[in-house]
């Protein structure tokens, strides 16, 4: 049995997570609710259900916790605030409350936590927030550093296969090109673009060390939404083709440049390589 426990395996990262893993280590839960549950994820619960979260953890104590879960889409988010915050923030409250003591927890944030226009950003730049997932991300991270024994792992934009097929930039475009869907993508944002795996590794080895606080996951540079787009189409070979808007256009809040960088100089924090190379 398991001591590892991985919360929103279902998700992007929480997918290669969870393939980058020892699978006799880690215990996969997905939402109480998912319609998809991939093999490898055996077990479901909603964090934002204090009792249910209350029950797992009189039951059984993981050594370590990675939590992937929340509502990530930041459009969803915008639209229904309440549930945002009810599970970005009260569900990561609820696992703190009643993860033992000991346990340790590795929460996965992200560099929505920034705004963009006054970067490159480290880990003791100051948040700025743009949008209301944004807003629960830092309230969460808040939470999450007041608690001895955590980890805050900021990153930007994973590369790689979702469990769905549908989530995630890569999948998205593969996806919507394969339906003959019209795809816009936002012309002035630039983020720091890792491939999946590589990350997921990364994840692995912040985790199974004894490091707190906060660390961001780098990359060698950073790029902008259409040049990744366009790594992306040839790379994998998808032949999609997209329009472009400003963020000023855009419905929804896009973050503008966030490039993440690092005050620590370890092994831990050497720069993954960019997805999309010089
Ligand atoms: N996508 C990226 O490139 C990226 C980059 C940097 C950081 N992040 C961070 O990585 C994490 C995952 O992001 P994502 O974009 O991969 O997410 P996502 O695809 O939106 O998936 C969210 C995950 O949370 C689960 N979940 C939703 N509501 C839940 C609840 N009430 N209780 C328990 N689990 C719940 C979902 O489960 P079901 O599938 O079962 O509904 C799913 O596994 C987030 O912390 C995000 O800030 C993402």
């Amino acid at each position: 049995m398991g001591d590892v426990f991985l919360f929103g395996a279902t998700s992007m990262l929480g997918w290669s997570i969870l393939r980058a893993g020892d699978a006799t280590e880690v215990v996969a839960f997905c939402n109480d609710n998912t319609r998809h549950r991939p093999a490898g994820v055996s077990r479901a619960i909603d964090l934002d259900d204090g009792p249910a979260v209350a029950a797992l953890f009189a039951r059984e104590r993981p050594r370590l916790v990675i939590n992937c879960a929340g509502v990530c889409d930041v459009g969803t988010c915008e639209e229904s605030p309440e549930f945002a915050r009810t599970v970005n923030v009260e569900g990561t409250r609820n696992l703190l409350t009643h993860a033992p003591a000991e346990t340790r927890i590795v929460h996965c944030s992200s560099d929505h936590v920034f705004g963009g226009g006054a970067g490159p950003y480290r880990e003791d730049s100051p948040t700025a927030p743009i949008s209301v997932y944004g807003r629960t991300r830092v309230e969460a991270e808040q939470l999450v550093v007041a608690r001895a024994h955590t980890l805050v792992i900021r990153s930007g934009l994973w590369i790689g296969p979702s469990a769905t097929g549908q989530i995630g930039h890569l999948d998205w475009l593969r996806d919507r090109h394969r339906r003959g869907l019209p795809m816009t993508i936002v012309s002035d944002e630039h983020r720091s673009a890792v491939w999946a795996e590589d990350a997921a590794r990364r994840v692995w080895e912040l985790a199974r060390s004894s490091i707190v606080g906060i660390r961001h996951i780098t990359a060698t540079r950073a790029v902008s939404r259409p040049e990744l787009a366009r790594y992306l189409d040839r790379h994998f070979a998808i032949g999609a083709t997209f329009a472009t808007e400003s963020r000023a256009e855009r419905r929804t809040p896009h973050i503008g440049n966030v490039e993440l960088a690092t005050i620590h100089s370890d092994a831990l924090a050497a720069p993954l390589p960019s997805v999309v190379p010089l």
